[in-house]
């Protein structure tokens, strides 16, 4: 059964009274500190918030930071949970809907991802353009909630390609490169086996992780307008010398954090322009 997010919603709103987040952001592993440059409002414990799934995770930080980035009213998930937790696959909702019931109209996810490509080694950006869930679950499994979509939705343009392109050209601005391609979710818990990687690249996926697609599907499902960042870690197994650990994929997600940062920032801060623009436009055709 779903819990029903509309309690961790009430709760997080009493904590920022009179604040409206407008994009919603997912730290993946190592990424965390990206939270320290909000400019907070508040900032609560999963703990805290009623029924919210917590992660045993070493580098999720377990908490929800409200504020502002790049001048954007944000709600920022320091931390995620996983599947290979032991979670049941529609704990994943909750938080998603939660963002969506406090007035999130983007999502806005990062990970840390293992790649397919030699030319897009540890300290390279990826930008999701679709995505391979490989694991056979799914979080809206079970009784649909109309409040929030319908039954059956379409997955085509999951990972928007209007934020995409602005992603890009934000990336160009800074001198930052920024790769584009297939995530496929490997369920975990192990990293992959070296022919379960030659099989995903015959598959089409470009670089692999443990995360990300529950929050997609959720997301889609209640129509929020999504990007994608996977933070490159290292290469896939069986394409290095380097042995795959957690320990390693926490030091090499250092390798692109501050681009990431940047990146994240100033995209933040080129959207508000816009969204600004859009509404002045928008009062504008109300008053002509
Ligand atoms: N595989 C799965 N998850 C990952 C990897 C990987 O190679 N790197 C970082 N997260």
């Amino acid at each position: 059964m779903t819990a029903n997010p509309n309690a961790a919603a009430e709760f997080v709103k009493q904590a920022a009274p009179g604040f409206t987040p407008r994009v919603g952001i997912v730290l993946g592993s190592g990424l965390g500190e990206l939270a320290d440059k909000i400019d907070t409002v508040a900032s609560i414990d999963y703990a805290d918030i009623p029924d919210f799934p917590r992660s045993s995770v070493e580098g999720h930080a377990g908490r929800l930071i409200l504020g502002r980035l790049g001048g954007m009213p944000v709600a920022c998930m320091q931390g995620r949970v996983h599947y290979y937790e032991g979670i049941e696959a529609q704990a994943v909702a909750l938080p998603v809907r939660m963002l969506k019931l406090l007035g999130i109209e983007i999502l806005l996810l990062t990970n840390a991802a293992g790649s397919f490509h030699k030319k897009m080694g540890p300290g390279s950006l990826m930008v999701l353009n679709d995505h391979i869930n490989f694991t056979g679950r799914n979080p809206l499994i079970g009784e649909n909630d109309e409040a929030f979509g319908p039954r059956f939705f379409s997955m085509e343009e999951a990972y928007d390609p209007i934020l995409r392109a602005h992603l890009q050209a934000v990336a160009k601005e800074l001198g930052i490169k920024l790769h584009e391609g297939v995530y496929l979710h490997y369920l975990g818990p192990n990293f992959e086996t070296p022919a379960e990687i030659r099989m995903f690249k015959k598959l089409g996926a470009d670089a692999v992780g443990m995360s990300t697609t529950p929050e997609v599907l959720v997301a889609r499902h209640a129509g929020l307008r999504v990007a994608a960042i996977s933070n490159i870690t290292n290469l896939a197994a069986g394409m290095s010398e380097t042995k795959l650990s957690h320990e390693q994929t926490l030091e090499s997600a250092k390798l692109a954090a501050a681009d990431l940062e940047k990146l994240v920032i100033v995209f933040l801060e080129t959207l508000k322009r816009e969204l600004l623009k859009a509404h002045l436009q928008s009062t504008k055709d109300g008053n002509d």
